[in-house]
């Protein structure tokens, strides 16, 4: 048995790619464009493993995809393959429509035409977990309940938009055609190998080259905050248990202002890397022009997948944050491979004006 997954090489992907072959012992296609965001260093430690076999390749190439599939005959497809960063959506969304919505269907007619011409068990067995975001819902006022799956979608990015087309997707082809599909919706993971164009990884490698840490308009939009890890369990256990058409929130119960978040990095910055060019790294928060249409507020009610399929996280965000800071420490090898020229173009293009 085997499992197929699309976009392994980026954040969340290639976690999960490590996660799953830790946990289960079994083989991953991972199949992924290479864009700027995926990056085969990720997955260095699996290097000459032969449970993991990477392809590099696109998710709209509905030949490969179809071949993929017929030759490895995969138990399920985990498509995690997004553009995801709702800053570049703002500057081209094309390539969101082009991945996030093309993409997701013409993976979901390769799946569809693949799982028609099974049988018996191969045909029960086979799943389609789509990986979504809570960012579907819009945006929250301050005392808003939290997000349930039975909420409206109401996208306000390009991104965002993007992604609730390919929700809509998903749940199409399950309820037309009877696609076993899953789908997930989360909240902001951090973590180790993220790309540092996220809050996160960007004010880590800002503070310890001394670069002032940008905080888009008030800094009082709350995000809820999900170590990647917890994410990869919840997928797996998503997988294991949940009922085919179901969706479900994933969720960390962190909710927190950015500011707050960048604080308490600084805080960690200042005791574990003492010697950085400046102490308190606060001193560097620096506020600049807002990102336009900035959802204010995301919470997840993550109970639906604690009640159905027991799942809930591990990681509190002072837990998770320590952790990863220490990643971030420990690996300025990888922080500065990935920040290449490209990386700098795109800083300036995005702060440039700021
Ligand atoms: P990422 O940007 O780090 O990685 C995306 C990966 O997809 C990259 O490896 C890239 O090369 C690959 N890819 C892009 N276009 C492709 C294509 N056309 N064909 C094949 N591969 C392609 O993203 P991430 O942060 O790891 O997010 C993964 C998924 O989780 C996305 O679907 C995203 O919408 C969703 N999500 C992310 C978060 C978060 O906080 N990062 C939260 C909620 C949901
Ligand atoms: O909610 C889930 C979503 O979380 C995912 O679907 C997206 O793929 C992922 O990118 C993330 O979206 P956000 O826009 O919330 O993440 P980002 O890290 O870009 O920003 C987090 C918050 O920090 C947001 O309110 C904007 C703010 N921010 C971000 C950057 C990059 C700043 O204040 N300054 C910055 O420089």
């Amino acid at each position: 048995m085997s499992i197929l997954v699309t976009g392994g090489a980026g954040f969340i992907g290639s976690n999960f790619v490590i996660d799953w072959i830790a946990a289960t012992g079994e083989p991953v296609i991972n199949l992924d464009k290479l864009t700027y965001a995926g990056n085969p260093g990720n997955l260095r430690t699996l290097d000459g493993d032969a449970r993991h076999r990477f392809v590099r390749g696109d998710i709209r190439d509905c030949a490969l995809v179809a071949g993929l599939l017929a030759e490895h005959r995969p138990r399920a497809i985990v498509h995690f393959a997004a553009e995801s960063h709702v800053d570049r959506s703002i500057h081209g969304p094309a390539e969101f429509i082009a991945t996030n919505v093309d993409g997701t269907f013409a993976l979901l007619e390769a799946a569809r035409s693949h799982w028609e011409g099974l049988e018996g068990q191969a045909r029960e067995r086979l799943r389609f977990l789509h990986v979504s975001t809570d960012e579907v819902y819009g945006s929250l006022a301050p005392g808003d309940p939290p997000f349930r799956e039975a909420d409206a979608y109401r996208p306000n990015s390009p991104y965002s938009a993007s992604k609730a087309a390919s929700d809509h997707l998903v749940r199409a082809w399950h309820h037309t055609y009877g696609l076993p599909t899953l789908t997930t919706n989360c909240s902001n993971n951090y973590g180790p190998f993220q790309f540092p164009e996220k809050l996160i990884p960007l004010v880590i490698g800002n503070a310890l080259s001394g670069a002032p840490l940008p905080i888009y308009g008030d800094g009082l939009n709350v995000r809820d905050w999900l170590y990647v890890g917890d994410h990869c369990a919840a997928i797996r256990t998503v997988l294991e248990r949940g009922r085919p058409g179901g969706t479900w929130n994933i969720g960390g119960w962190n909710e927190m202002a950015n500011l707050d978040v960048v604080r308490s990095i600084c805080r960690l910055l200042d005791e574990m890397h003492p010697g950085s060019p400046v102490v308190p790294h606060e001193k560097l928060i620096h506020f600049v022009k807002d990102r336009p249409g900035h959802d204010r507020r995301y919470a997840i009610d993550a109970h639906r997948i604690e009640r159905e399929l027991g799942w809930k996280p591990a990681e509190s965000f002072e837990s998770g944050i320590r952790r990863t800071v220490r990643w971030y420490l420990d690996h300025q090898d990888w922080v500065s491979e990935v920040s290449s020229g490209a990386y700098r173009a795109w800083i300036e293009k995005n702060y440039g004006a700021r």
